[in-house]
């Protein structure tokens, strides 16, 4: 699939998406939400299926140590599989926000039926996806989950051809390629 559709004339943004482990747990769901992410016209950047330690759940969510939901989030988050995106769009912070809905299901039902959270989510901590909230949080996040990954030498040196359309979906790797030059 070539990538005629994306082309932009603005640069692409990055963003961190988590599919979290009550979506992972069920495989029709997580293929649901592939298929999602590359209906919206997201660039699958990178692709990883992971496990935390409780240790990195901690470090990950250090922000919302002290609240309430903290310990409750912590052990979710560690309990079992989950898979993590590098995704690339224009505006793909707010528009992966945009596409996961209220952080709250019951909220989201009623607000915004057709998000992600309203139609998978199973409660205001499984609540199925994480999306980096802000340009800041996203650098950290990648370099979090992704630590392999350089978001400038990206920027520099695939982002032209991801943003002029010279590129496409690897079925076998479920991730965009840029097509090499030769
Ligand atoms: P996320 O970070 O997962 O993309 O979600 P968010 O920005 O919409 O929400 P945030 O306030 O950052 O909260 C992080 C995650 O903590 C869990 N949570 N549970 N029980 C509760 O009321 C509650 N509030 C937050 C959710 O898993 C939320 O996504
Ligand atoms: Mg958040």
């Amino acid at each position: 699939m070539l990538l005629n559709t994306l082309r932009s004339t603005r640069v692409l943004q990055l963003t961190l998406a988590v599919i979290k482990p009550d979506a992972v747990a069920h495989p029709l769901i997580l293929e649901a939400l592939h298929q999602k992410i590359l209906e919206n016209d997201f660039i699958i950047i990178r692709k990883k299926d992971l496990i935390w330690r409780r240790s990195d759940s901690e470090r990950f969510y250090a922000e919302h140590e002290g609240r309430f939901f903290y310990q409750r989030l912590v052990e979710f988050m560690s309990s079992g599989p989950m898979r993590a995106y590098i995704l690339a769009r224009e505006d793909a912070i707010a528009r992966w926000r945009e596409l996961m809905g209220p952080t709250k299901v019951y909220r989201a039902r009623y607000t915004s039926p057709n998000t992600i959270r309203a139609r998978y989510g199973l409660t205001d901590t499984r609540n199925t996806t994480h999306g980096s909230d802000s340009e800041e949080s996203a650098k950290r996040e990648i370099a979090f989950f992704f630590p392999e990954f350089s978001a400038e030498q990206w920027l520099e040196k695939e982002e032209p051809c991801f943003r002029a359309g010279h590129a496409e979906y690897d079925q076998d790797g479920q991730i965009h390629m840029p097509f090499k030059h030769t």
